[in-house]
């Protein structure tokens, strides 16, 4: 079975592929002719709170054709002991595919392991793949100059993450900046540099563990910056380090100052939810240069293509 689990699963011609169908979902809306999940029933099983990736993810399965059963993991009797293992075993005599959002990353490989349906990440600890998908989708709608070319306006451009240059969106955003031929600076304070694990995952996916450039310097780290892109600096389990991150992170608020030093066209991206007065300024956040709402909504279309592409997979596979 196909999952989607770090992001890499797809080659890059896999992955024009999903642009393509992701496009041709926002275009055509109500064309509901593609059904690939068609009498099936998909899990949305959640041990996290969410807005975006829940409800695009509900509404997108019904528009395939599937029927979304949404369960807050903390009902289960995951969280009275009961094993993954046996978890994903069960839920695969019942469900067709599995979309998670959890703390510890390797749990979802367990999930993988075990059962017999594709994962989908919705979110951990470690990495967001479906956000980095749909954020990489919605540049080249900004800047292909003809259709379907979804791979060489990507090329050679510079995305700054500022902030939590540890977080899952870092992590995402460094291995896929690697996959699609994209630079990536990060501007963060020294004790949330980039961790082994995603060196490691660099490094299993062909490219040097150290692909990306870190600074603690913020103007460094953004000068000619083509993207802008920035993330809570408390993520979701982190609140007790909240005074801390508060503190150390305020040099990389993203602040129309800062934008300057980018390229006069460059984007502000947030996979939000944003935190005004946080990690960006509110005038950043309602510039004509942020596309954040296009971010969101994006997800809905990208997630759809992604279902379809694991779909065809696994039927192929079998
Ligand atoms: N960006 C994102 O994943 O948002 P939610 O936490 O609302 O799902
Ligand atoms: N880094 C954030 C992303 C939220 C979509 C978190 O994990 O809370």
């Amino acid at each position: 079975m196909k999952s989607f689990i770090t992001g890499n699963e797809f080659s890059l011609s896999e992955a024009c592929e999903i642009f393509t169908l992701a496009k041709q979902f926002k275009n055509f809306r109500s064309d509901r002719s593609i059904q690939p999940l068609n009498g099936e029933s998909w899990g949305l099983l959640f041990f996290k709170n969410s807005t975006r990736t829940r409800i695009s993810f509900e509404v997108g399965i019904n528009e395939l054709g599937g029927y979304p059963v949404v369960v807050d993991g903390n009902s289960t009797q995951l969280s009275r002991g009961e094993t993954i293992e046996d978890t994903a075993r069960v839920l695969s005599r019942y469900l067709n595919g599995l979309v998670i959002r959890t703390f510890c990353h390797e749990d979802l490989e367990i999930f993988a392991n075990f059962g017999k349906m594709p994962i989908v990440n919705a979110l951990t600890d470690f990495l967001h793949p479906c956000q980095v998908y749909a954020d990489i989708f919605t540049l080249v709608e900004r800047w292909r100059s003809y259709a379907n070319d979804w791979i060489s306006p990507l090329e050679g451009k510079k995305v700054t993450f500022l902030g939590d240059t540890a977080c899952n969106m870092a992590n995402s955003w460094i291995l896929a900046a690697n996959q699609f031929g994209m630079k990536i600076s990060l501007g963060g304070p020294r004790d949330f540099k980039p961790k082994i694990k995603i060196q490691n995952l660099l490094k299993d996916n062909g490219f040097s563990p150290h692909a990306y450039h870190h600074t603690e310097d913020p103007k460094e780290a953004v000068a000619d910056a083509d993207v802008i892109y920035t993330d809570v600096w408390v993520s979701m389990g982190e609140e007790k380090d909240r005074e801390n991150r508060l503190r150390i992170m305020q040099p990389y608020s993203v602040t129309p100052d800062l934008m300057k030093l980018a390229k006069p066209k460059a984007l502000f991206m947030h996979c939000l939810p944003a935190h005004c007065g946080e990690e960006v300024d509110l005038g950043v956040l309602e510039s004509s240069a942020s596309i954040v709402f296009d971010q969101a909504e994006n997800r809905l279309h990208a997630q759809k293509a992604i279902l379809h592409a694991l779909t065809q997979k696994s039927k192929n596979m079998d």
